[in-house]
């Protein structure tokens, strides 16, 4: 016999599965030669015309998920891009609605040239197909290649191949067959599970809605068949309840309630459920919305939860079902896009958006890049524009996720600049990395306050920084000297000195030296618990650098220095020889001559080189250092 809540569960799932059912969601690839716009509008115009009266009522339904915000749609990536979009950064992708007798349908035309990656990370994170398009003339092309190993690696399991402009070739099948069993072997090699091709002519309607009488020797099916057919959702998605919190909402005082969209899964009154990543577990008292609570939720509504213990929850956290939940972590591997004209570097930090939730970032490791053409793995120190990383990422905070593959939701992340606030790549997670989980802090009883009162001093951070010969080196050792002789503990981490030992493997590429700010931000961090005033004096041309190094430190304890030596200044001093080397070409990435220097914008101190003698510039910040 039915229980009457496995009645009720039936229902939901029913109801959310013929929600998501109405409504397929794809993406266009190819460019504009290949017949894509045509596509597009014939398609649009042709199904316009057949079901007209559809229409309004997906005008208006459209309308209200809009404002509603609160649907799958506005899943991971995309929810990312389009805060971007609010920020005034303009994505190339261009919804468009259209609906048949069956169905609904979305689609995101996807340009294909330049930033060919954000484009389509943007249109395909939410889509539950794809449609390739070719030119029949010319077969696939490179671009087919990265379209599709971008498609594949963003979890669309339903390829279209359209080969288009059949009736520039004469109808011909053969042409037709080589081209699709091209692609067929293509597509396998990438995993993509569910290929169909349907050769078309955008131009004259052929096999787009009705079958052309030009090819009667296609016995598969046309564009809209595809389009009808191909099965919506995420329909592999783990059962494992899973709700992401959007916020939680506290109308009063004995109400609280977290919000968010079901992910997975489905959740009734009486579940037990574990909050991530605190791990604390309760079971579900009610199941809130507002047409009244539910019996039962399932994945795509919009629902409000409330539990039967007091757990402290906050947005972005994970309520997941007890006894299947996703894992915690704050390293994993993962498939990096890059999307900005700035290349990723390793060791650089980044904010990471993963639901609703936005932690400290940096990629310790790109294991290699992927060859988008051939799927090839290359080796790789960063990652340009439109390239593709298999990465590890290391994060401030552990976070609950699940392998994109399992689940798109909790398995894509955004990567954001954190000066520009641009979105500069997307992720699909592959796994867990464990070790890290195995690391503990070992606890010591003297600590960083004991060891600076032993001294009598307050531990601080002096960051010299500015260009190669513009006397950072000369002022922190003057700076040194009135310290020690005023009976400071102290110590100084020069650039060149510390590049003879510690970071002697490191060079002056941008990598290495993101690489070798690290590592100095790390040691002069544990000088200053050891009870230490730390002067360090490296040129770390890079405001994101200084900011990390800065970020290690407590208020008040990181004096950045700035010592504005302008280049010609510097150039004409050159104490070392290297300004003459490197402007006869012997010395590449040297600092203002072929290599950046970013001025800083928030420094403590800017120590005029020019008009100052160095003596009187030391004086300026020891009395800094003497102020409370
Ligand atoms: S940083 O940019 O990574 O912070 P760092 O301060 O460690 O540089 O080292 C700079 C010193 O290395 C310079 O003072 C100079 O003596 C030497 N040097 C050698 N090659 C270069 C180069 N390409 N650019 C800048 N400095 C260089």
């Amino acid at each position: 016999m039915t229980r009457p809540d496995d009645a009720a569960a039936t229902v939901a799932a029913y109801l959310a599965d013929h929600e998501s059912r109405d409504l397929l969601r794809f993406i266009t690839c190819g460019s504009v030669d290949d017949g894509k716009s045509t596509l597009i509008g014939r398609l649009l115009h042709d199904t316009r015309g057949l079901f007209e009266d559809q229409l309004s009522a997906l005008e208006k339904d459209s309308r209200r998920h809009g404002t509603q915000g609160e649907r799958i749609d506005y899943a991971l990536l995309l929810d990312g891009l389009a805060a971007e979009r609010e920020q005034g950064i303009t994505i190339d992708v261009a919804y468009r609605f259209f609906s048949t007798a069956r169905r609904k349908f979305i689609v995101a035309d996807c340009p294909g040239h330049e930033q060919y990656t954000r484009n389509m990370a943007t249109g395909a994170s939410t889509a539950d197909a794809a449609v390739v398009l070719v030119d029949a003339r010319k077969g696939l092309l490179t671009q087919t290649r990265r379209h599709s190993y971008i498609v594949s690696l963003l979890g669309i399991r339903h390829v279209l191949l359209a080969v288009n402009k059949m009736d520039l070739v004469g109808y011909d099948q053969a042409t037709f067959d080589a081209i699709a069993a091209e692609y067929r072997t293509l597509a396998a090699s990438m995993g993509i599970e569910h290929v169909s091709a349907v050769p078309l002519s955008a131009l004259e309607g052929d096999n787009l809605i009705e079958r052309s009488p030009r090819m009667p020797w296609h016995a598969g099916e046309t564009l809209l068949e595809f389009l009808e057919r191909v099965p919506p959702g995420d329909a592999d998605a783990g059962a494992g309840f899973r709700l992401s919190v959007q916020w939680v909402s506290r109308p009063h005082q004995d109400f609280r309630g977290f919000a968010g969209t079901v992910a997975a899964g489905t959740v009734r009154p009486g579940d037990e459920v574990v909050a991530l990543p605190s791990g604390r577990r309760s079971r579900v008292a009610r199941i809130v919305t507002a047409d009244g609570d539910l019996a039962v939720a399932a994945r795509g509504q919009a629902v409000t939860l409330t539990l039967a213990d007091e757990l402290d929850i906050s947005r972005g956290d994970v309520i997941a079902d007890a006894h299947d939940a996703p894992q915690v972590s704050d390293q994993f591997a993962a498939h990096l896009l890059w999307f900005d004209a700035q290349p990723l570097l390793p060791g650089r930090p980044y904010w990471l958006k993963i639901g609703a939730r936005e932690v400290g970032a940096s990629v310790t490791e790109i294991k290699h890049k992927v060859d988008v053409n051939t799927q090839e793995p290359l080796a790789a120190k960063h990652l340009e524009m439109n390239e593709v990383g298999v990465c590890n990422l290391y994060l401030d905070t552990p976070v609950p996720f699940e392998a994109y593959r399992d689940n798109r939701e909790l398995g894509g992340f955004i990567l954001i600049d954190r000066q520009t606030n641009a979105t500069v790549g997307a992720g699909t997670i592959d796994f867990a990395l464990r070790r890290a989980a195995n690391i503990h802090w070992q606890h010591v009883d003297v600590d960083r306050a004991a060891r600076a009162r032993l001294k009598g001093q307050s531990p601080r951070c002096v960051w010299f920084t500015g260009l190669s010969g513009s006397g950072k080196s000369t002022i922190a050792n003057l700076v040194e000297k009135r310290l020690h002789a005023m009976g400071r503990h102290t110590y100084i981490l020069d650039g060149d000195n510390v590049r003879h030992g510690l970071n002697k493997d490191l060079g002056f590429t941008d990598e290495d030296r993101v690489e070798n700010i690290r590592r100095v931000a790390e040691v002069a961090k544990l000088m200053t618990d050891a009870g230490l005033i730390v002067l360090v004096s490296f040129i770390s041309p890079f405001r994101s650098e200084r900011r990390l190094a800065r970020s290690l430190f407590g208020p008040g304890e990181f004096v950045e220095v700035f010592v504005d030596t302008p280049l010609d200044v510097a150039e004409s001093r050159d104490v070392k020889g290297l300004y003459a080397k490197a402007r006869a070409g012997m010395i590449p990435n040297f600092t203002g001559i072929d290599s950046p220097y970013e001025v800083p914008e928030h420094a403590e101190l800017v120590l005029r080189t020019l008009d100052v003698p160095p003596e009187a510039l030391a004086e300026q910040v020891v009395q800094r250092l003497l102020e409370p």
